[in-house]
Parts: structure tokens; sequence; C-alpha cells
């Protein structure tokens, strides 16, 4: 008995095509050997990497029927800190981000929804003084993805949001929407920020479909 029977329960059905583990929330191809073997690496390092034991002093700041958010602030305690780089990487991973030192790695808050033992989603913010505000358009470039149309007037903004992560299996149930109503209640004390003070950096695709519908919304 171990991790490996667990494993394969946990995997569902192999098909010739693509499966989607139940756990870690990979898809890969079960019939493809190499597939299996990254699969393997990534729902070990995974789970360990999101899993949250509870810590003698956590900042709660909101709790929902469903979970809670903690915050994590830079000088906290080395596993708090540990937790959040952990975090980060799993997330820049699965991102495909380069490691980016953030401005002012002092003044970064990082928000972590935590249901039951887990980290499910994560929220990675910092104080800027100005942003570009997207213009609704794609660029035309097909290659690129990620180019969206940036207006070249800058505007004055308050809360850069670096990172926004909600682990897959849990996507669409309000999480990242949760996290970012946080943000704004949290980031400054004392007042609730307007959606025009925020501001997503880089967003992804994903990341920009659910900005928009927020700040509309
Ligand atoms: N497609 C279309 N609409 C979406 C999507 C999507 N993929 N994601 C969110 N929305 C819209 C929907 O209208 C949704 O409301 P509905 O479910 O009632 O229709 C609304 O946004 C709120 O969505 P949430 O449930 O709060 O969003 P979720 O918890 O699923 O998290 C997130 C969204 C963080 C973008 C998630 O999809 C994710 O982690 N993606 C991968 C990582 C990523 O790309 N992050 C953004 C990087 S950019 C940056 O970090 C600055
Ligand atoms: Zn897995």
């Amino acid at each position: 008995k171990g991790g490996k029977d667990q494993l394969v329960i946990d995997a569902g059905q192999k098909h010739f095509g693509t499966t989607m583990c139940k756990s870690c929330g990979m898809i890969y191809t079960a019939s493809n050997p190499e597939d299996e073997i990254q699969h393997l690496q990534h729902h070990h390092r995974f789970l360990e990497g999101i899993k949250y034991v509870g810590w003698k002093r956590e900042r709660v700041v909101a709790e929902f029927w469903d979970g809670k958010i903690v915050l994590v602030l830079p000088r906290d305690p080395s596993y708090a800190i540990k937790k959040v780089e952990d975090v980060q990487e799993l997330v820049d991973l699965e991102l495909g981000f380069q490691q980016i030192v953030p401005m002012c790695p002092d003044k970064t808050k990082t928000f972590l929804f935590i249901d039951e033992k887990r980290v499910v989603g994560c929220l990675i913010a910092e104080p800027i003084k100005q942003a570009f505000r997207v213009l609704s358009e794609p660029s035309a470039t097909k290659e690129c993805s990620r180019a969206w149309r940036c207006s070249d007037v800058p505007e004055p903004a308050i809360c850069g949001i670096s990172r926004i992560w909600v682990f897959r299996l849990k996507r669409r149930k309000r999480i990242a929407r949760r996290l970012v109503d946080t943000v704004r209640n949290c980031f400054m004390f004392g007042c609730f920020l307007s959606t025009n003070e925020i501001a997503f950096s880089d967003p992804t695709p994903d990341g920009k479909l659910f900005a928009t519908k927020y700040c509309n919304t």
C-alpha cells in the first residue's frame, strides 16, 4: 500500500487521449510513459506545495463557508514566507513566468485562499503609482497571445496585482473574485479601493477574462 495505488485511483480511467488528474489537476497522456513520469513528479511536488497545516498566528482577513483568506506580510515567520515562496514557484511554473523580482519586496502582500488543508488560491499585490489601461481589442499578432494593446497614457493606481492564481480544480467558484475583493478592502488601511485603483500586471488570457468581468460588475 502506498502513494502509487492512490495515484492510480485518483487519475481515474486511463484513456488513450488525455487525462486530468483529479488530485493535482495536471492534464497529461496516460499512455505516454514520459508524460506519466512528468505527471508523477508534478503530482507529488504540487500536493506538497499547496499543503497547509495551519499556523499558530495566522492573519485571517476573510472567512467564508468554503474557506478563508490568510494574509502573509514580508516580515512574517519563515514558515509563512516559505509557504508563499513554494506556492509562487508552482504558480510561476504553471504560468510560464520567469522569476520576476517584485519591485518592492518589503511591501508585497500575499493573500492565500485556504480550503480545508490546502492553498487553493493566491494573490500577490504590491503598491504601484501608475498603470496603463488595457485597450479592449487584443493585438493582431496571433503567436503572441499575451500582447494586449495598452494605452500609452499612464493613469494613477495604488495596488498592482502581480499574480492571481486559483487551483485548476477549484476555478469558477468565485475564489479569485473574493481574493480581489479582500485586497481592495485590506490593501490600504481604512479605505476600499475602487476598480480603477487596482491594476493587473501582464495578464494571461484567463487573467484578462477574469479582470474584464470583475471590473465591469
Ligand atoms: N473564462 C471566461 N470567464 C472567466 C474565466 C475564464 N477562464 N475565469 C473567470 N471568468 C469570469 C467569469 O465571468 C466568472 O464568473 P462566473 O463563473 O460566474 O461566470 C468571473 O470571471 C469570476 O471568476 P472567479 O470564479 O472568481 O475566477 P476563478 O476563481 O476561476 O479564477 C483565474 C480566475 C485566477 C484567472 C483562474 O482562471 C486561474 O488561476 N487561471 C490560471 C492562472 C492565470 O492565468 N492567472 C492570471 C494571471 S495574470 C496575473 O497574474 C496578473
Ligand atoms: Zn496528479
